[in-house]
């Protein structure tokens, strides 16, 4: 074998970051035992158990790999109700992380919005964002409230760095005209394909909204990863925790999901400086999560964190990371398949629609997709489209989310293979629709079937 061939040009991240010290076997079935399991599973991915997958890019959410230093510190575990040990060393790494003085644990981030929702909205109430995750936007929806999604116009310019950014004329103009209740900026923007935003976009998106003296958010779940695509667009040669805390110093609340950039399985916290929103939250972390040094979590979790959240700030773990993910863009995108570029921080969208030239958004185009990487690879995806979002979709997407420290560059090469197949065969992909759905999270329950 050429050796030098094959590693021509090789980059210091090219190669895996870490080995293996524990192992879990994954399973390969075959195409007859998936179609049946499809089948049962009313062809909604949600509703498959992992057993039966081979390739598991769901979601990045609480699917991280945790290290050696984070299992040994979970050991240092103290489950007291109040004043936990653990409580202070998570409370010490959020602070670290996120530059706030006050942090309140939560299980995991919808517990933040429907926490921050309760305190912030009144139905009727505008909720601006540059696009509102999935589950913000029903839980605002619960509350009888309306989200708006304002993302930049650029957003499909592929020549654009910072697709993640908030459209800031709609902001002024909204703002001055609407009931709006107040921003979230959602860092980097996962609905839109994990793409960053621009310190500068959010720095003005802030003055803006304290101009019309409105609550401003940010959903930073992954901000870590936000940071280092800054980073490297704009030749910053500040440090990781220097450019988070840039971001972070202009908003009034940050939140964040601690099963993406905090590398745990699971949690969250919301962190503020504003002392007339503390007794608000407080009460009612109490009432949902659970007493304030815990927040929903335990002793174990709340370790697991306070070592991730550390572990997120180190910049060769995060050129890794986006080394992976941008891999994965590469291969399919020199396959021919439309994917959104540039790539974002966690994950590759691929364009379903442009993919699927024969079926149209209303025969869910994209969940036909998702069904056929199972059906041909026991890969699960997810639709980010008209099954997520109905009417209110923006685009029809693919998520292939990639699981931190997770899978390695040859499982990624498996999962453009099968690309590959499907290509082949791109016009058998069949049309679906939808038999049963809840309202709300119709993605997360809908059973379907094709159409024939
Ligand atoms: C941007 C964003 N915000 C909020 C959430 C909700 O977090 P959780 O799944 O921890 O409830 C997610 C989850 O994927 C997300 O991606």
């Amino acid at each position: 074998m050429d050796l030098k061939r094959t590693f021509k040009d090789l980059d210091f991240f090219d190669v895996e970051l870490y080995k293996y010290k524990v192992v879990e076997k994954i399973n390969f079935l075959s195409i007859e035992e998936r179609e049946e399991i499809l089948k049962k599973a009313n062809y909604n991915l949600f509703n498959i158990p992992s057993k039966y997958i081979t390739i598991d890019l769901l979601t990045d959410s609480g699917t991280n790999t945790i290290s050696d230093l984070q299992l040994s510190n979970m050991m240092l575990y103290d489950e007291s109700y109040a004043g936990a040990s653990s409580y202070e060393r998570f409370l010490q790494a959020a602070k670290n992380f996120c530059n706030k003085e006050f942090i309140f644990p939560v299980h995991q981030g919808r517990a933040a919005e429907k926490i921050l929702a309760e305190i912030l909205t009144k139905p009727g109430d505008i909720i601006i964002s540059n696009t509102h995750f999935d589950t913000g936007f029903a839980i605002y929806k619960h509350f009888k409230a309306n989200p708006i999604n304002i993302p930049t116009p650029y957003y499909k310019d592929e020549k654009y760095n910072f697709k993640g950014n908030i459209d800031l004329e709609k902001l002024e103009e909204m703002l001055s005209k609407e009931n709006v209740s107040h921003v979230v900026m959602t860092i980097t923007n996962n609905a839109l394909g994990g793409q960053p935003v621009d310190l500068e976009n959010l720095k003005q998106a802030y003055r803006i909204t304290k101009k019309y003296n409105k609550i401003f958010v940010i959903d930073g779940c992954r901000i870590a990863e936000n940071a280092i695509l800054y980073k490297k667009i704009t030749n910053s040669n500040k440090t990781i925790k220097e450019i988070i805390h840039e971001y972070t110093n202009f908003c009034d609340i940050f939140y964040m999901s601690t099963k993406k950039d905090g590398i745990a399985h699971m949690g969250g916290f919301i962190a503020t400086n504003d002392e007339l929103l503390i007794p608000k939250i407080r009460q009612l972390v109490i009432l949902y999560e659970g007493f304030p040094t815990y927040g929903g979590l335990s002793g174990k979790d709340m370790e697991l964190i306070a070592k991730g959240l550390e572990e997120a700030l180190d910049e060769d773990y995060l050129n890794y990371r986006i080394k992976q993910v941008r891999f994965l863009g590469d291969l399919l995108k020199d396959m021919g398949i439309p994917i959104i570029e540039p790539v974002g921080g966690h994950a590759v969208f691929v364009n379903a629609s442009e993919f699927i030239k024969h079926l149209k958004p209303e025969d869910y185009l994209g969940q036909s997709l998702v069904i056929e990487l199972y059906r041909l690879g026991g890969i699960r995806s997810v639709e980010v489209g008209y099954l997520m979002y109905s009417k209110d979709a923006i685009m029809n997407l693919v998520r292939l989310a990639i699981p931190r420290r997770t899978y390695t560059y040859k499982h990624l090469e498996y999962v453009a293979y099968i690309f590959s197949l499907i290509k082949e065969n791109i016009n058998n992909l069949k049309p679906y629709r939808i038999i049963e759905a809840d309202e709300l999270v119709p993605h997360f329950t809908a059973k379907l079937e094709p159409v024939y």
